[in-house]
């Protein structure tokens, strides 16, 4: 059985590409490097069990010939980051949505299952916090660039259950909250790496609105382990589930313990809302309800936030001062 990764490239990509290739599976890994970094795969760039394509997804004449029968394609390729969606609302919207049927058409003819990363933002304004998979969808006003991207995730859990309910295509759907951990880049509007990288430089860590806002962090490994052992278990197939850290944190306390573990004279700024996250469409409160998972699988994420945070740190330190180490 291989597994196809889209998205190989990308932060959550590549590691998982690293973990398969751990459990000594063949990987397809397919990427068009627009937010991904060669860098990622370096360290298993010449693993005999990988294979790297560079196109894009939807073109599945370039990949889908080494789909066979019971592979699994994790579908992680699309336009993220809220600065990144905002300026590119047509082409996150066409990219996703192009992207997703070119998964489902291949697994569909080559037989093959699909893992999908969809996303919390689905969850909207909802008021029921935590969020449970049950739960009513919502999205912001369409002429709000940022809508582009949760109506395309949420159109993208549709064509996968259609594709599951009436064509037989096994699917899982993971609605993923807030994942952090190495690798993790500031340019597409990331608050951890980014609150991380102002710390460094002694810049001003902005706080929107009164930084009360509340998210869970995930680390990057714990959902390594959510998604392993939803592939493994059969009844998982044809479902949605959240991933996530259900310990919140506030975007202040967040940013004050980056400022005291970095050892930072970095001040905090309360500014108004940018324009891509202005009025309703800053969601608030963002936490998971994990029963679901837990109650199938056993799984439970176990890193901390502040863990996490303490990782990216010592990583991003040693970059800007490759001498010096935290
Ligand atoms: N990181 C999170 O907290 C989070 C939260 C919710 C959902 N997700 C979802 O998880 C997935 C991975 O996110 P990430 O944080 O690793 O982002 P990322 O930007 O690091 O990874 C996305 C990858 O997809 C590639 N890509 C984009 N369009 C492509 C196309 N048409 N063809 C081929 N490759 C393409 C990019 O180059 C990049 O390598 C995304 O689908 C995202 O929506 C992530």
């Amino acid at each position: 059985m291989k597994m196809i990764i889209t998205g190989a490239a990308g932060f959550i990509g590549s590691n998982l590409t690293k973990e398969l290739l751990k459990l000594d599976y063949e990987i397809v890994a397919i990427d068009n490097f627009s937010t991904g970094s060669a860098d990622n795969l370096s360290p298993v760039k010449d693993h005999p069990k990988l294979t790297t394509i560079t196109c894009n997804v939807q073109d599945h004449a370039s990949w889908g010939d080494k789909a066979a029968e019971g592979d699994i394609i994790f579908h992680l390729a699309a336009t993220v980051g809220v600065k990144k969606v905002f300026s590119n609302s047509h082409d996150t919207f066409t990219n996703n949505l192009d992207g997703m049927t070119a998964v489902l058409e291949v697994a569909h003819k080559k037989k093959c299952k699909v893992f999908f990363a969809s996303t919390s933002e689905v969850y909207g304004q909802s008021k029921g916090v935590p969020f449970a998979e049950t739960d009513p969808l919502s999205a912001y006003t369409t002429n709000e660039g940022r809508s582009a991207y949760v109506i395309s995730k949420m159109a993208n859990e549709v064509s996968c259950l259609n594709y599951h309910n009436l064509k037989g295509v096994p699917v899982i759907i993971a609605r993923l909250f807030n994942v952090i951990g190495r690798g993790q880049r500031k340019e597409f509007g990331m608050v951890v790496p980014t609150f991380i990288d102002a710390a460094l430089s002694g810049n001003p860590l902005t706080l929107y609105g009164d930084g009360l806002q509340t998210r869970g962090f995930c680390n990057v490994k714990d959902f390594l382990t959510a998604v392993i052992a939803l592939i493994q278990e059969p009844k998982a197939w044809g479902d949605v589930y959240n991933i996530g850290q259900n310990i919140t944190t506030t975007i202040e306390e967040l940013a004050g313990y980056i400022i005291k573990v970095s050892n930072s004279k970095s001040e905090l700024l309360y500014t108004k809302l940018p324009p891509e996250r202005i009025g309703k469409i800053e969601i608030y409160s963002r936490q998971p309800n994990i029963e679901k998972i837990r109650a199938l699988t056993g799984w439970s994420p176990i890193i901390s936030w502040q863990t996490s945070v303490n990782e990216i740190l010592t990583e991003l330190h040693a970059k800007s001062h490759p001498v010096d180490s935290i």
